[in-house]
């Protein structure tokens, strides 16, 4: 809880301050701030809009997504991170607050995570990363390449350290099951599945590959990536540029 205060002060805080500089920002001073995102644990980062053009077809990304478990070491542009972000959890619409996945009774249980490394993604630095939904904001969680550590957490599944990016799905089931009782913990389970399926075919859009991992030790996860004990992990899913 006080993690979540903490993150919430920082980014009606810094973070308006930091959105309103993006915005108004030309191409070279919104560079620089990428550089000063970069520099900083804590940092805010707001994410560019979203585009509505694929490349792919909704059937061909169907027929062609494969669990993939060997990744180039290739970097990622800001763009496709966002696009990623934003189908797991990404706000569609504005008005409603509604998301690009269902949630019962719109309750939003989910949180988005993602480990990057160092190179892993254009402007982004070495960390662990929180998506802020309803902002389309990007903060970071810690400072460190924690993809290893993640790796060992899923039971020493090596080849995920390989991908530039592990997406990590966690529910807190407090915000579902104060409606739906003990069946909203089912209900925050089934949202999981729809998040992975999205991550899936837009990483198929995207010219990516994405693999999925539910063999880890999740207290272990949890302490590996410092984030809120009431975030259950859920799902691990690995995202890059196959081999
Ligand atoms: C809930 C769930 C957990 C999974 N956990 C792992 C895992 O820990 N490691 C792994 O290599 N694959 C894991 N998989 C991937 C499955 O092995 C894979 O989906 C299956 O072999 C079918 O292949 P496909 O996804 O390429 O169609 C998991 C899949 C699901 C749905």
């Amino acid at each position: 809880m006080a993690f979540k205060k903490e993150r919430r002060k920082f980014v009606t805080g810094l973070g308006s301050w930091a959105v309103g500089l993006w915005l108004a920002s030309s191409r070279p001073q919104r560079q620089a701030l990428a550089q000063s995102n970069k520099q900083c644990k804590g940092a805010v980062m707001k994410l560019p809009p979203v585009t509505m053009e694929g490349m792919i077809s909704v059937e061909q990304a169907i027929k062609q997504r494969r669990t993939v478990r060997s990744y180039k070491p290739k970097m990622l542009h800001l763009e496709q991170l966002t696009k990623l972000l934003w189908s797991a959890q990404g706000v569609t619409d504005e008005s409603r607050f509604k998301r690009a996945v269902p949630s019962a009774g719109a309750l939003y249980p989910m949180d988005i995570y993602t480990v990057a490394g160092q190179d892993s993604v254009e402007q982004i630095n070495a960390g662990v990363y929180h998506y802020e939904s309803k902002k389309h904001l990007l903060t970071q969680v810690t400072a460190q390449d924690l993809r290893d550590e993640v790796a060992k957490a899923a039971l020493f599944q090596t080849w995920m350290a390989e991908a530039p990016l592990n997406f990590v799905i966690t529910a807190e089931y407090s915000r579902v099951t104060s409606k739906y009782g003990k069946r909203g913990v089912r209900y925050a389970r089934i949202e999981a599945g729809h998040i992975g399926q999205n991550l899936f075919l837009q990483a198929e859009a995207l010219g990516l590959k994405a693999g999925i991992v539910g063999a880890f030790h999740d207290k272990k996860l949890i302490d590996v990536m410092k984030i809120p004990r009431t975030h259950e992990p859920l799902l691990i899913m690995p995202v890059g540029y196959a081999a």
